[in-house]
């Protein structure tokens, strides 16, 4: 009998899809995925270390998981972006998890797994400046059979202040595209209705004679049908060809994540973000005059080093001006090995990090509500995905926008395309009825 895996997945978009790589590489190899924890015989836990309080969580999870393991033989690996980051260090500090695999090692997982099998301990961290798993066909573990990930780039060296990602996760490399458009096709004649291009910077895609915007098309060529996102931009990069691009298909949704991090240039420069609040303020007004249809979504940092009251004023005074539809909003953490951690204090104290990102967050529901109340009235083509949480008697879809909503089910059926006209709202899911 084959021995079963189970993968647990922490952090950001780019995660699922390589959790779907993992389960496609070890089920070639013979394993089979598990549906749940209780009898697995290997968890596979898929880690994000770009904040110290996502790292705290999984350590929380793998001291949590030893119960089971005095109960029975369970196996855990700890994969991802904390593996890169703390190599075998990490089995030392946690001594029931017995192999570390880094982002670009998961093909020699197998390998890992049969070390481990002969009582080893195993770890592969190397990073490559290749791998971009383009021959593997994900296994989708979480999907609704409607939207998918594909991962289309990898990496990244910006080296943002900040960030761990550069480390944990290596230099730029992008997909052959012949790929990206055959697993499209796939996904497209399965039934599957959208696909979300993924990358750490989605929009630096390189490939001799296609750039992203002509990537773009490609995919949205496949099918009228097909709705096409993409995520995460970096603002340096946004060119006006893409916002042509987007305009000119319909099916290309009109929904741009721009993270901005601060509205103070003096912040920007130290975050050695590569832009201004001017030129991030010109792509926003791009956006509104080529798209004037398009959300735009960011994340930002409160409390960085050296942050002061006017810096911190001029992030709210952004917001008040971009008018966000959504924003991730993180207070700063210091990461160890970034040019910050090296030479930037962390001098802001956590509770006035804390009063920031509060003043921030308020502000932003603000705006997010006073943006859905603009929407009453309005109609939409929402792709149904399925039961609201709210009641079986309700179905929830997403606009193009990326706006969640919410209407009574009557004869819709996911996977779907339905117009809904906009009755009432909240900050963050839109209410109406079918059309
Ligand atoms: N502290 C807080 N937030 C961070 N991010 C990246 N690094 C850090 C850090 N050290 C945020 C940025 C990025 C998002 C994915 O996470 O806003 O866009
Ligand atoms: Fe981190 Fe900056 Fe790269 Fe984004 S662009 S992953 S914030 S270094």
């Amino acid at each position: 009998m084959s021995e079963t895996i189970y993968i647990e997945t922490y952090g950001c978009q780019m995660n699922f899809a390589d959790s779907e790589v993992v389960a496609s590489i070890l089920s070639e190899a013979g394993y089979t995925i598990g549906k749940s924890l209780d009898e697995a015989d290997y968890v596979l836990i898929n880690t994000c270390a770009i904040r110290d309080n996502a790292e705290q969580r999984v350590r929380h999870r793998v001291r949590e998981l030893r119960a089971q393991q005095n109960r029975r033989r369970m196996r855990i690996g700890i994969l991802g972006c904390m593996a890169e980051r703390l190599q075998s260090r990490l089995m030392e500090e946690e001594d029931n998890v017995s192999f570390v695999c880094g982002p670009d090692a998961y093909r020699r997982l197998p390998v890992l797994l049969q070390q481990v099998k002969e009582g080893m301990q195993a770890a592969d961290v190397e990073l490559s400046s290749s791998e971009t798993y383009d021959d593997i066909e994900p296994v989708r573990l979480a999907s609704n059979g409607i939207s998918a990930y594909i991962s289309i780039m990898r990496g990244c060296q910006n080296y943002c202040s900040y960030c761990v990602v550069p480390y944990t996760r290596g230099r730029e490399r992008s997909r052959n595209p012949l790929t990206i458009v055959s697993e499209a096709t796939a996904l497209f004649e399965k039934g599957y209705r959208e696909v979300t291009l993924l990358g750490q910077n989605v929009n630096s895609y390189t490939w001799p004679d296609t750039t992203f915007p002509q990537l773009m098309m490609k995919v949205a060529d496949i099918s009228p049908l097909l709705r096409v996102r993409f995520a995460t931009s970096h603002p340096k990069d946004l060119s006006d060809d893409l916002l042509y691009a987007m305009a000119s298909y319909p099916n290309i949704c009109k929904c741009i994540h721009l993270p901005v991090q601060s509205g103070s240039n003096r912040m920007l420069k130290a975050m050695n973000r590569k832009y201004t609040v001017e030129w991030y303020l010109d792509r926003v007004a791009a956006i509104r005059r080529i798209l004037p249809e398009c959300s735009i979504t960011t994340d930002v940092i409160a409390g960085f080093s050296g942050e002061t009251l006017e810096d911190h004023q001029a992030t709210l005074d952004l917001f008040s001006s971009v008018r966000y539809d959504y924003a991730y909003m993180f207070k700063y953490s210091q990461r160890e090995g970034t040019y910050a951690a090296r030479h930037l204090p962390d001098d802001i104290a956590d509770e006035e990090k804390t009063r920031r990102l509060n003043e921030i967050i308020a502000l932003q529901g603000k705006i997010a509500l006073e943006n859905n109340t603009h929407e009453i009235g309005r109609e939409y083509e929402v792709l149904v995905e399925g039961e609201s949480h709210r009641s079986p008697k309700q179905l929830f879809g997403r606009n193009s926008q990326n706006k969640v909503v919410v209407f009574d089910r009557l004869d819709a059926t996911p996977g779907s395309y339905r117009n809904v006209k906009i009755k009432d709202c909240t900050a963050a899911t839109l209410l109406g009825e079918l059309v």
